[in-house]
């Protein structure tokens, strides 16, 4: 996720751009960038870190003079935080410049075409593809609309771009892809921008761009086109929230948008690694034969990151055939670990930084372990000091409850065991495609999760029992690992206490805590098991606690049967299930922290990256 904006008018560009990045940091701050067309070329200045770097290197914009330009906030995906991978990027020939925000997936065959025309290139992203892209057809002949068109045409992935031609000054194009670009309307001026609050100060008249959408504006006029390239009428919104609202994206807290956020963050990170029917890493250079000698894995985490590791040992080792064993980063180290070149050591860290994590992975290289991370935070600690990495494409988190870095991180999981078990032969053909099939229905089965249906039933038992003091939650197999999440979520931000167990266990001892008004959050989303968690709500039941099932759509009748209140998600193949239940529990805690009056984005005594051990 990055910000981008873009400018024409007759004051002077830059420092509207400063002014307008410096309300889109939230969607990515490791390095900030501006282009602007002079009077004579487009000057370029960018730098890694924050964007008041970008400030004092251009003393608040007044070193660059010009009154149309384009500017960038980076969250790195292709390439490390550094200043030639900052944005905008310049074509070779310096003829256009280019923001972008999302993922160009086909970039490597793009470039490697663009190259043997004998185009160079000075970075190690993704976009810079897209400026020669458009160079290259604009040299043919197109007019910088039709390169433009023609660019996106070749490219597949998702984009939101704002582009500036040398020979067109005064102009600016964006076009969108599955990635948000919103166009303002000025008096003798006119914007783009990621998001409202980039351009608020100045407009309220927005326009929702599309996907397919381009739009071609000047200080004057706008003119949108639909993929077509057909000139097409579109509706200004007025924007009536204030600024504060408008950064949350009109949600009452980032934890609530990074909610809604999961089935794109899913779709960015499974998406661009599945080519024809089959699971391609190009970030991981296992030596030929590692796999096939490969006799244990080690998934190792802390909190959140860690029940992930719990869901990857279920998954892993059904599909693969591998013994996993998920162990918390702060034991591991001192656990005395067995390792050595045959062992697969997992990281997995949203921030790439947990201390814990990082002393964890230092322990496992210095045994030999061959070390792989799984990192939301390119150019992190983690990500540098491993092996190989694979990146969730999850954007910034900002609240300290994990949701949206869960999602991706157990998206990786599905991604990493199919790649396992398809090089090491462990799926029958028809199996292995099943399975493919239903990993890329998943982003779409996400978004029925979060129906308005469904929230308004979270609401409701939310209301019902935010009063409660001691809440469990059971489930079996790797229902039991999604309670592990469930129940983090309800301590963290809600401050209750809570336990989770699998669902056969309690009758070993916890049982004993259930009494009149204990709440039982019941997880039964596998059809196998349906019937042996049931008789485990039976028994809390009979003993006065209140049941709330999580289930599968078409087990209405069946769950009815046990108990009354119910919450039921879209079926996918058992060992992706957790995907959909985890976003009730996460749902559910958020509206029982919101009418405890809690602060969810920020609970009391906890940080998003814990840098000591
Ligand atoms: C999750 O909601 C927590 N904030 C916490 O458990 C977190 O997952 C843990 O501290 C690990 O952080 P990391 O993913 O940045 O390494």
């Amino acid at each position: 996720m990055c910000g981008i904006v873009g400018y024409v008018g007759r004051e002077q560009a830059a420092p509207i751009l400063l002014d307008g990045l410096s309300k889109l940091e939230y969607r990515g701050y490791d390095s900030a960038g501006i282009c602007v067309y002079d009077g004579a070329a487009l000057q370029v200045a960018k730098t890694k870190g924050r964007l008041q770097n970008l400030i004092d290197l251009t003393r608040g914009g007044a070193s660059l003079p010009g009154t149309s330009g384009i500017g960038h906030t980076r969250w790195a995906t292709h390439g490390a935080p550094s200043d030639k991978n900052s944005h905008p990027h310049m074509s070779d020939g310096r003829k256009f410049s280019v923001v972008h925000n999302g993922i160009i997936e086909n970039y490597l065959p793009l470039k490697e075409m663009l190259e043997k025309k004998g185009m160079q290139f000075h970075s190690e992203t993704d976009t810079e593809v897209v400026a020669n892209l458009i160079e290259y057809f604009y040299a043919q002949g197109a007019t910088f609309r039709q390169a433009v068109r023609k660019a996106v045409a070749r490219v597949e992935g998702s984009y939101a771009l704002g582009v500036l031609c040398a020979d067109v000054p005064g102009t600016v194009i964006g076009v969108k892809k599955d990635s948000p670009l919103i166009f303002g309307y000025g008096q003798g001026r006119n914007f783009i921008a990621s998001d409202v609050p980039a351009i608020l100060k100045y407009t309220r008249d927005v326009v929702y761009l599309n996907d397919g959408d381009l739009l071609e504006m000047t200080a004057d006029s706008v003119t949108f086109y639909n993929t077509h390239g057909e000139v097409v009428e579109k509706k200004t919104e007025h924007v009536t929230w204030e600024i504060s609202a408008a950064e949350k994206g009109g949600y009452a807290h980032f934890m609530l948008k990074e909610i809604y956020e999961q089935p794109k963050a899913v779709r960015d990170t499974i998406h661009p690694r599945i080519r024809e029917g089959r699971i391609v890493l190009d970030d991981i250079q296992f030596p030929a034969e590692y796999l096939k000698n490969l006799r244990r894995i080690y998934i190792v985490a802390c909190g959140s990151a860690y029940y992930v590791g719990v869901h990857g040992k279920y998954i892993i080792e059904n599909l693969c055939r591998v013994p996993v064993e998920p162990v918390l980063a702060s034991e591991f180290r001192y656990a005395d670990p067995v390792l050595d070149d045959t062992t697969l050591v997992i990281i997995i860290s949203q921030s790439g930084e947990t201390a814990d994590t990082l002393a964890a992975l230092r322990e496992a290289k210095c045994r030999g372990a061959r070390v792989l991370a799984v990192v939301n935070v390119v150019g992190s600690s983690i990500a540098k000091a491993a092996d190989d990495v694979l990146y969730t494409w999850a954007g910034p988190e900002i609240a300290v409850a994990t949701t949206k870095a869960f999602s991706t991180q157990l998206a990786v999981m599905y991604l990493l065991a199919l790649y396992i078990a398809q090089e090491l032969h462990t799926l029958p053909p028809e199996r292995y495609d099943a399975l493919m099939a239903a990993l890329q229905r998943l982003p779409e089965q996400l978004e029925e999760v979060l129906s308005p249906e469904n929230v308004t039933a979270i609401q409701y038992y939310a209301a019902q029992y935010f009063n409660n003091r001691d809440v469990f939650f059971i489930g079996r197999n790797l229902d039991s690992a999604t309670c592990l999440e469930g129940s983090l979520k309800l301590k963290e931000i809600a401050y209750i206490h809570s336990e989770a167990y699998p669902a056969g266990e309690l009758k070993h001892g916890p049982i004993s805590l259930i009494e009149n008004g204990t709440l039982v959050v019941a997880t039964a989303t596998n059809p196998a098991l349906f019937d042996k968690t049931m008789s485990n709500v039976k028994e809390v039941s009979a003993r006065g606690a209140d049941v709330l099932g999580i289930t599968i759509r078409g087990f209405e009748d069946a769950i009815h049967k046990t108990m009354d209140s119910a919450i039921f998600v879209p079926q996918t193949e058992v060992l992706f299930q957790a995907s959909m239940s985890v976003i009730p529990l996460q749902t559910f805690a958020y509206y029982v922290a919101l009418m405890r009056g809690c602060d969810v984005d920020k609970p009391r005594n906890l940080a998003k990256s814990v840098t000591v051990e």
